[in-house]
This record gives C-alpha cells, sequence and structure tokens, in this order.
C-alpha cells in the first residue's frame, strides 16, 4: 500500500535588515554566483519532492522586488510574497496567515539567510516532524563557553556536553506550530526561533543531526564562506 503523503509548507522569513553587516542592500538579496541569495535558498526548497507550498515573507517595499524573481527563476512553488513585522516571530505569524490557505500538515521554517541548505538536511526535518510533532537541526559547540557578566567578567561556564547551536529548518505539525504562536501571543513571549515557541508551549522538540555549513548568514567571513562553497556547487 502506498504511503500517505502530509501536505508540506514551508514558510521563509526574510523580511530582516541585515543590519550587522553594514551593507547597502539585505543580504538576502546579494547577488551571489548569478543569483540572488534568497534564490539560491528556495531553489534548494523547489527542488526537495515533499515540499508543496512556500511562501516568502519581506520587508515592506521589496515584495515586488521578489515577486520579479519568483517570475525570472520559475519559482513555481511559491504561493504568494507576504510583508513581515518588527520581530521575526511577527513575520512568520504573517505568512502563516497566507500558507494556512493550502492546508499543510507540516509547516517548515528556514531562515531566507541559510542558502546552503541541504535536500538530504529538509527531507530527515519533515521525517522527524512527522514522528515527533517537532524537529529542529542541531550542531555540536566545540569551543568552551561562558556567560558574560558585567564589565566584561565571565560569570559562569555552561556545560559544552550538553550544548547544541539550533538551526533551521525547523519542522512542526500543523497543530502544535499553531498552539505554540497562540500560546506566544496570549503570554506575550518573544523568540528568536520558532522551536523555543513549542518548547515554551509544553510540546517536546526533537533534534535531528544539523549541517556546519548550514550557515546562517550574519557577518562578512560568513559571506566569504558562503560565496566559496556555492562556487563548489
Ligand atoms: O535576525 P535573525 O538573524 O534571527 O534572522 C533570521 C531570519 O529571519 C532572516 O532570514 C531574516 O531575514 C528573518 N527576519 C524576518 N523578520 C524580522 C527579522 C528577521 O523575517 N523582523
Amino acid at each position: 500500500m502506498k504511503k500517505q503523503k502530509l501536505r508540506v509548507g514551508v514558510l521563509l522569513p526574510a523580511a530582516g535588515e541585515g543590519r550587522r553587516m553594514g551593507m547597502n542592500v539585505p543580504k538576502q538579496y546579494l547577488h551571489l554566483h548569478g543569483k540572488p541569495l534568497l534564490v539560491h535558498t528556495v531553489l534548494h526548497f523547489e527542488r526537495c519532492e515533499e515540499i508543496d507550498d512556500i511562501v516568502i515573507i519581506v520587508s515592506k517595499g521589496f515584495e515586488n522586488r521578489v515577486r520579479r524573481y519568483v517570475k525570472k527563476y520559475s519559482l513555481k512553488k511559491v504561493r504568494s510574497v507576504v510583508t513581515g513585522g518588527e520581530r521575526r516571530q511577527d513575520s512568520v505569524a504573517n505568512g502563516w496567515q497566507d500558507l494556512k490557505k493550502y492546508f499543510p500538515e507540516i509547516i517548515l521554517v528556514h531562515d531566507a539567510v541559510r542558502p546552503l541548505i541541504t535536500e538530504k538536511l529538509i527531507q530527515a526535518v519533515i521525517f522527524s516532524a512527522k514522528k515527533f510533532g517537532a524537529a529542529v537541526p542541531v550542531i555540536q559547540e566545540n569551543n568552551t563557553m561562558c556567560v558574560m557578566g558585567k564589565g566584561n567578567v565571565v560569570s559562569g561556564y555552561l556545560s559544552r556536553e550538553k550544548m547544541r547551536i539550533i538551526q533551521t529548518p525547523q519542522g512542526f505539525k500543523k497543530e502544535i506550530f499553531v498552539k505554540s504562536l497562540q500560546n506566544a501571543i496570549a503570554k506575550k513571549t518573544a523568540a528568536t526561533d520558532e522551536s523555543s515557541l513549542v518548547f515554551q508551549a509544553g510540546y517536546p522538540v526533537k533534534a535531528v543531526e544539523g549541517l556546519r555549513l548550514n550557515i546562517k548568514l550574519t557577518t562578512k567571513e560568513d559571506l566569504l564562506i558562503i560565496k566559496n562553497i556555492l562556487r563548489t556547487q
């Protein structure tokens, strides 16, 4: 008997201003090897058979630019380009208002500025989200980690064995995703990713092995690495 396929929708938040890089164009629109960085990211999801619908969330004023990309690069799974909000979680909530019209059963959220994502990792997250309800890719930290106190004096150390760095894509069953967003609104909680909202709402979050090269473009050093990797792909 053929296994039932669940509908998978993707939210790509790209509404950040990327101030940390000090460039005049937000980093998601930088042209790298013939394509805007955002398009490199979208294409990984376009090519992944499991993905049905994609909604891209951008800053006010960038909507038409990204709609032009959708045409130019024939991004067939992109259903809409919507305007983001002040915080990342507001952008995700705005995107969800559109994505929900396509009735996804599994929702993935991926930082638009992680263009080195692979189809294999996308599939691993979908698999675990279906099985456990919520899944995130993680990698180990190799350096010793401390807590910074006042006046740049270390106030404590963290157990490296237990620490992990969380990446995206993060995957959730629809009910868990929706209830966690509602819980965050009701309790006015803020978070830098969706898995922490899911955790705060009381659901378990399953970790899957992430990828060291799934870098979130944040600094000029990240850009150097990403450019070099894209050149070899
Ligand atoms: O700011 P941060 O590094 O967490 O951004 C992660 C992703 O979230 C980026 O792709 C960024 O464009 C997006 N973002 C957003 N809306 C915001 C802030 C960030 O869509 N208000």
